[in-house]
């Protein structure tokens, strides 16, 4: 759908409502080429406050699952559990739905089609249960102005995903604190005081990474 000026806006009054333009594809790759390197880097995180249907984030899943398939298509194990470390890092809010569910099918095609390409008949449901399950989670309809799901006043939680061998440890994090939080700079206020810092609200324990998912 990239590159095309139709497609670049769905209606006047999305527009109006809420500056819903897509980015082309020439510009999203000429942007992501700045930072090129981490564009590449399997875990690096990404974060779109207002991803529309994953211009930007379906590129960023492209690049790192590029540098899964160099390295790692010679064991089916190492590739689902890097292209998994990749999908894990991308995150993305939209405050409408309808784009944000867009953006999570999207990128579970990407991974898919590779997947599909590469095994097969080999390739696991449970493989692509996590995959779906982390979308869900990472790919949220949110307001990122309030930092809150639309028109509730309940948090935006995002989960951060860490790889421990097969296992994957999930820690969920209030979005505003870690927004804000990267402005601390001081261990202490004027008054001596301990500042507040960001704190996991969650952790869980670790699960296989073929069990992402499985009790929900
Ligand atoms: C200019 S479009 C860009 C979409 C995408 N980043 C791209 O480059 O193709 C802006 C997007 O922001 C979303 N948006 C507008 N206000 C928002 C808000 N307060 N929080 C999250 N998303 C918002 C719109 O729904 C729309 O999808």
């Amino acid at each position: 759908m990239e590159g095309t000026k139709e497609t670049q806006v769905k209606s006047k009054k999305r527009v109006a409502d809420h500056g819903e333009v897509f980015t082309n594809e020439r510009e999203v790759n000429a942007m992501l080429d700045l930072v090129k390197q981490e564009t590449e880097r399997i875990d690096s995180r990404f974060l779109e406050p207002a991803c529309g249907n994953g211009n930007f984030l379906a590129e960023v899943l492209r690049r790192k699952l590029n540098t899964v398939d160099s390295r790692y298509t010679k064991s089916q194990t190492e590739w689902e559990q890097y292209a998994i470390v990749a999908v894990s890092s991308i995150y993305g809010v939209d405050i409408l739905e309808d784009n944000a569910e867009e953006c999570r099918q999207r990128l579970f095609t990407i991974f898919d089609d590779r997947y599909t390409a590469h095994f097969k008949s080999r390739c696991k449901p449970k493989c692509r249960r996590s995959v779906l399950f982390l979308l869900g989670k990472n790919i949220i309809n949110g307001d990122a102005t309030n930092y809150c799901i639309p028109n509730t006043d309940k948090p935006i939680i995002f989960s951060e995903w860490t790889p421990i061998g097969k296992k994957i440890q999930r820690k969920d994090w209030v979005f505003e604190s870690l927004a804000k939080g990267s402005y601390q700079l001081r261990l202490f206020d004027e008054n001596d005081e301990p500042q507040f810092f960001d704190k996991s609200i969650k952790q869980y324990t670790p699960v296989d990474y073929l069990k992402l998912g499985e009790d929900e």
